[in-house]
């Protein structure tokens, strides 16, 4: 097993050399300072600078984030705060594409003895024939080179799905955990506290990436069986022999969520975490049906988003402050998303209203662990159907 700095090992994790662990310290603490203590210091900026020139040249305050934008993207604090954050993007994908391209032949050689082992539990089916959403396919999302999708070569690669697993990490500064998965850890207490009965007989997770917040769905539903899918082939062989050698069964599927090949009614529960800001316009109405026509009648829908919405913020400027990926970050629906109405989306999709709602969800408090203290409060769309 390799050891790596803050991240629970498992059997694909690519190991960490000494010199490749002082970078990953050095850009987690660099963004540490970054959202610890520059991001705040921005509000000042916006109050005491911002905010009274905006009011000089309209005779009012800034009404939505884009007006907050006008001005606050002239300020050099601003600047030098949003040109250190993408260049700690960019340092945190350098950082982690070094450690995987060393030892791709052996990454690729210890996936493929996993993903064939005669002790594997779940599976995986690759589709190489799959349309790609745009979306995906024309993006490098959260400026990782290649974003979700990109293959390196003919064989068993996995490279996508490794630079993400440690990426991972560092992107949160560890808020998801040594094992990644505070959403899906969050995703569990809430359905079993909200519904203590279910007892699913299917559960599908869509947008897994490499699966980290599908696993806790296995550990709370043992006798369910659990699907997820992805368009990225990468990112699935490495979930897949991720899963296997931390002995979970997960049935890893190349899919579009947009449409499936799964029957009508397949499904108790369907999932996500964080997908829906990294679809489309287009695209997410698309889902939301395909999740009404894949569940069973009484199944759940719980989709997990960042806690970003417009509506639920209290201020232009933090609207305009959460703003920020979708500005710098290579992630174009960000913004638009944000501005809409996800239970309108979900009801149009074929949801009732009244079984259709918002709510939030979090992991339980487990000071136990290097975990600490819950991190995030994640924004929840449920629907039964
Ligand atoms: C932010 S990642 C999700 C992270 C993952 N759910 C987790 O909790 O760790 C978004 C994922 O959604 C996938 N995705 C986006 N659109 C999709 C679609 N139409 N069908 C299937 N997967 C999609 C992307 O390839 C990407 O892996």
């Amino acid at each position: 097993m390799a050891f790596s700095y803050g991240l629970t090992p498992h059997g694909i994790l690519p190991d960490i050399a000494h010199d490749e662990e002082a970078r990953e310290r050095f850009v987690f603490s660099f963004k540490e300072k970054l959202l610890g203590e520059l991001t705040p210091a921005n509000r000042i900026v916006f109050q005491s600078q911002a905010e009274p020139a905006y009011r000089k040249a309209h005779g009012r305050t800034p009404r939505d984030k884009h007006e907050v934008a006008e001005v606050m993207e002239r300020q050099p604090f601003w600047q030098m705060f949003s040109s250190l954050h993408r260049t700690s993007q960019e340092l945190m994908w350098d950082t982690c594409i070094d450690r995987c391209e060393r030892q791709g032949d052996e990454l690729e050689e210890r996936g493929r003895r996993l993903a064939t082992s005669n002790r594997r539990k779940g599976s995986l089916r690759l589709k190489p024939d799959l349309e790609v959403p745009r979306y995906i396919e024309s993006l490098d999302t959260h400026v990782q080179p290649g974003g979700y999708y990109a293959q390196r070569n003919g064989g068993f690669d996995l490279h996508q799905g490794a630079v993400y697993d440690t990426g991972v990490h560092l992107y949160f500064v560890g808020g998801m955990g040594p094992m990644s998965d505070d959403m899906g850890l969050s995703g569990v207490a809430y359905l079993k506290q909200k519904y203590p009965d279910l007892k699913p007989q299917r559960i599908l997770d869509i947008g897994c990436s490499i699966g980290h917040s599908t696993l806790p769905y296995c550990d709370a539903y043992p006798n369910a069986e659990i699907y997820a899918i992805d368009v990225g082939a990468p990112l699935l062989r490495y979930g897949h022999a991720r899963a296997e050698s931390l002995g979970k069964k997960v049935h890893f599927e190349q899919q579009n969520a947009e449409r499936t090949d799964y029957p009508d009614g397949h499904f108790d529960v369907i999932v996500s975490h964080i997908l829906f800001h990294e679809t489309s316009a287009q695209g997410m109405p698309k889902i939301l049906k395909e999740c009404h026509r894949l569940l069973k009648p009484g199944g759940i829908m719980m989709h997990l988003e960042v806690p970003a919405f417009d509506f639920e913020l209290p201020t232009a400027y933090d609207r305009f402050q959460r703003d920020w990926p979708g500005r710098y970050n290579a992630e174009p629906f960000w913004s638009t998303l944000h501005e809409m109405d996800p239970k309108a989306m979900a009801v149009a999709a074929g949801f009732d209203a009244k079984k259709t709602f918002i709510d939030h969800a979090s992991r339980p408090n487990d000071n136990s662990s290097t975990f600490g203290p819950r991190a995030f409060q994640w924004f929840a769309l449920v629907g039964r159907k």
